[in-house]
């Protein structure tokens, strides 16, 4: 089931039960100026804590008592100074004011963003894990270990392979990428980090539930992996992309994010399955 609605979640997450969904994963609006189309990018900070605040409130409500929160936030530049607020820190507070424990806060780093010339350049952004119950939660480490260290280490060769910790390298969807891809929305999250996250924090048959869906990234994440999902957006336009993305990355083979690959070997992977299901739209396009 992949349910893609258009509307303000803060009202569609009131018509979904409570603790019926396993896990809820998105990424908000940062309050920057992108160009989302209808939702206005830029409002004061009380209002967004707001958002974020009313969002989570419904988020405890609809997780299971062993579901999970995770919740992808930045530190931003904000005004005319630029001056920088960490939103991951106001995220937190949001968090714990809804009785949701911290169980990660996950550094998601990357290379492919603008330089600074006035600052460091920003090469990070946060995920905030939060669970309802700190002994009681999803955590499906075997599916998501990484290769070790030491080449050739003997226990890579029984399957094994070592935790990811909470310092995850995931490029960003670039410019190339969404040309290819016929994407306008312009803030994709990599659809393997979706991927890693839905594989560790939930099982088939779940449903995992994004409140800001934007492309739907989350919904074809769950697809792959055989789970349900429930996309909200507010801009009806993101939908024809979130419907496409399901019936061309969303067959991607679940084995193509097997995460005991080699980096290098995961790129490529990724993106010859990425390749073919551009083929896959067009064919599409030409049967319509
Ligand atoms: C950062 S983007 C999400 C991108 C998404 N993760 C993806 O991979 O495509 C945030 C999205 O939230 C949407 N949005 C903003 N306010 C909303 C609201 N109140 N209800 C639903 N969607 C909203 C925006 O239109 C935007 O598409």
């Amino acid at each position: 089931m992949y349910d893609y609605r258009i509307g303000d979640c803060r009202e569609l997450l009131k018509t979904i039960p409570d603790k019926s969904v396993r896990l809820v994963v998105t990424s908000p609006p940062y309050n920057i100026g992108k160009p989302y189309g209808k939702y206005k990018d830029k409002i004061a900070l009380n209002e967004w804590k707001e958002l974020i605040n009313d969002v989570t409130k419904e988020v405890y409500r609809i997780l299971t008592p062993d579901g999970a929160f995770f919740l992808n936030l930045s530190p931003v530049p904000v005004g005319d100074s630029k001056e920088i607020v960490p939103l991951p820190f106001i995220g937190y507070q949001i968090l714990k004011n809804n009785n949701l424990y911290l169980r990660n806060m996950i550094t998601w780093t990357f290379n492919n963003m603008q330089n600074c010339t006035n600052r460091l350049s920003g090469r990070y952004e946060n995920i905030l894990w939060g669970v309802k119950d700190l002994d009681n939660y999803i955590f499906n480490l075997d599916d998501v270990r990484i290769p070790y260290i030491t080449k050739g280490d003997k226990r890579l060769a029984e399957g094994g392979g070592r935790n990811p910790t909470d310092v995850w390298y995931f490029d960003r969807v670039n410019n190339m990428t969404k040309k290819k891809l016929n994407l306008s929305h312009p803030t994709i999250y990599p659809l393997p980090m979706i991927v890693r996250i839905v594989k560790m924090a939930t099982n088939p048959g779940d449903i995992v539930l994004d409140p800001f869906a934007g492309s739907g990234t989350s919904l074809v994440a769950a697809k792959i992996m055989g789970r349900n999902a429930i996309g909200f957006e507010l801009d009806a336009k993101y939908k024809e992309e979130c419907e496409r993305r399901l019936k061309t990355e969303g067959t991607i083979p679940a084995s193509t994010f097997d995460e005991l690959y080699e980096d290098a070997e995961k790129v490529e992977r990724f993106q010859n399955a990425q390749s073919k299901s551009v083929e896959l739209a067009e064919q599409l396009k030409f049967d319509i």
